[in-house]
């Protein structure tokens, strides 16, 4: 035979094209496209389903070390197992500088957590909170030059946050080497003073967190963050957009033809502020960073999916169990909300979600849908074209969909290690019948395969998106 696997009958998408196709693979790469392909070792007959580059989740958290007590539930075996369940094929997780800590020691760390583990590829996302001289004139050039070529900032949380002249030194940093930073763009002490407000007035239930960071603290921090990029020259992706007026913010850098890549992710279409209001205290499964806001929000996020604003949909997989001691609910006791880690669960609900209200409701085309989430966000952070997409030479991770498989969303079938989902009982159609990695499957439609430790690490290149206008 001349392949180890060939995928039969199926219509291939990629971000440009739609084809009527056989997938030929041998060595974990696809290596013949094209009708009546001679035989394979294995066959898959794909008739009537899609044939899609896996997924790049290019913001989700795994097995971060947090706070004293406080654990991520989901490590690099069951998150990759999850992503794969859900038609994921890469994840780019975060390995995170603690303050005082080196960057070096950080990224260590991080590989001996992932060591053993992984059932898909993954490359690291650095997260730098402090940027020393040494990390400034060794550390950061030394790992982008080894294939760490991209790394979050924040412009909020104490214990992450940098100040602006400590932005614009790495961002100066980033230009020079040729990484990509993605920023976190809130403004810490309007939320600081609010949160502080709240209190005194006795607004401590898990809907006020949406009160204590309104929209304007993520447009001030979005306007700030764009006017930073500018001034250094040096493009930059704000991640995790929730809505209209920081979408403005990066309409207003579009119109002035300033490199500001935008990310945005399930919670900020599915859920509202309302989520937030649940009886008791199960709003604290939704309290996430930006907060997600309301019907018409929701409208510009999909206006922004559709054309062009946004580059990458990523899940911002944060794995906090709702009764864990200090999770969600700390100890079983209704905390302040300030107490409440933030972030939501969906690395294996992500894909599905888009491709069922987005492609299936007609608001993207299926073009856009592989673009945003497998293609763009691999071009973003040095991936493409080993991953993102399905070509000859690059690797064989696809997602073979059917794009009529109805499921109902429960936690109780979702393969993470978190004690919830935000989207339980949510009807979506389309959902992965098999997920191959390097042309071995992951998972077949009912249940994860491929042994934990056999996904690689992924040096990543510099990406071109990073490149500065050099006016
Ligand atoms: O609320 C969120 N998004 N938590 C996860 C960490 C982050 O800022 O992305
Ligand atoms: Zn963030
Ligand atoms: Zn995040
Ligand atoms: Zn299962």
């Amino acid at each position: 035979e001349d392949f180890d696997l060939v995928i039969r009958n199926g219509t291939v998408a990629t971000a440009s094209d739609i084809m009527q196709c056989d997938v030929g693979i041998a060595g974990g790469k696809v290596v013949a496209m094209g009708r009546n392909l001679a035989s394979g070792k294995r066959e898959i007959d794909a008739a009537g389903k899609l044939v899609l580059p896996g997924g790049v989740d290019s913001h989700c958290h795994l097995d971060q070390p947090m706070e004293e007590g406080l654990e991520m539930a989901d490590d690099f075996r069951s998150g990759t197992i999850s992503a794969a369940c859900g038609g994921t094929t890469t994840v780019i997780p975060f390995a995170a500088q603690a303050k005082g800590q080196s960057l070096r020691a950080a990224v260590e760390d991080y590989h001996r957590r992932a060591e053993g583990k992984a059932v898909i590829d993954y490359a690291f996302h650095m997260i730098v909170s402090d940027p020393t001289e040494k990390v400034l004139k060794e550390e950061l050039p030394q790992l982008i030059s080894e294939g760490y070529t991209s790394f979050k900032i924040y412009m909020t949380y104490d214990d992450l946050k940098l100040n602006d002249r400590q932005i614009i030194d790495v961002l100066a940093i980033a230009r020079r080497e040729g990484a990509m930073v993605m920023i976190h763009a809130e403004n810490a002490d309007c939320i600081a003073w609010l949160t502080e407000q709240l209190e005194d007035a006795g607004l401590t239930a898990p809907k006020y967190h949406a009160t204590s960071r309104p929209m304007l603290v993520e447009r001030e921090a979005t306007h700030r963050a764009i006017a930073l990029s500018e001034l250094v020259d040096v493009p930059i992706l704000i991640v995790h957009v929730s809505g209209k007026e920081a979408i403005e913010q990066i309409r207003w850098a579009h119109g002035h033809g300033l490199r500001i890549y935008a990310e945005t992710c399930p919670q900020y279409f599915m859920l509202t502020a309302d989520d937030l209001d649940q009886e008791g205290y199960h709003g604290a499964k939704c309290i996430c960073s930006p907060p997600p806001r309301d019907k018409e929000n929701q409208q510009y996020i999909w206006d922004g999916l559709a054309n062009g604003l946004f580059t990458v949909f990523s899940s911002d997989h944060a794995p906090f169990r709702y009764a864990d001691p200090k999770g969600k609910m700390p100890g079983g006791k209704e905390v302040p909300f300030r107490y409440i880690p933030n972030g939501t669960p969906g690395l294996e609900t992500r894909l599905p979600l888009l491709f069922s209200e987005g492609v299936g409701k007609g608001r993207i085309d299926l073009n856009r849908f592989v673009a945003l989430t497998a293609t763009d966000p691999a071009k973003m952070y040095g991936l493409y074209p080993q991953k993102g997409t399905i070509a000859i030479g690059g690797d064989a991770d696809i997602a073979i969909w059917d794009p009529h498989k109805e499921v109902v969303i429960a936690n109780d079938n979702l393969h993470h290690n978190v004690d919830y989902t935000p989207y339980e009982g949510v009807a979506v159609t389309g959902w992965p019948v098999v997920t191959l990695s390097r042309g071995e499957v992951v998972y077949d439609g009912k249940e994860p395969q491929g042994a934990a430790g056999r996904g690689e690490f992924l040096k990543c290149g510099l990406p071109d998106p990073a490149r500065p206008r050099k006016r």
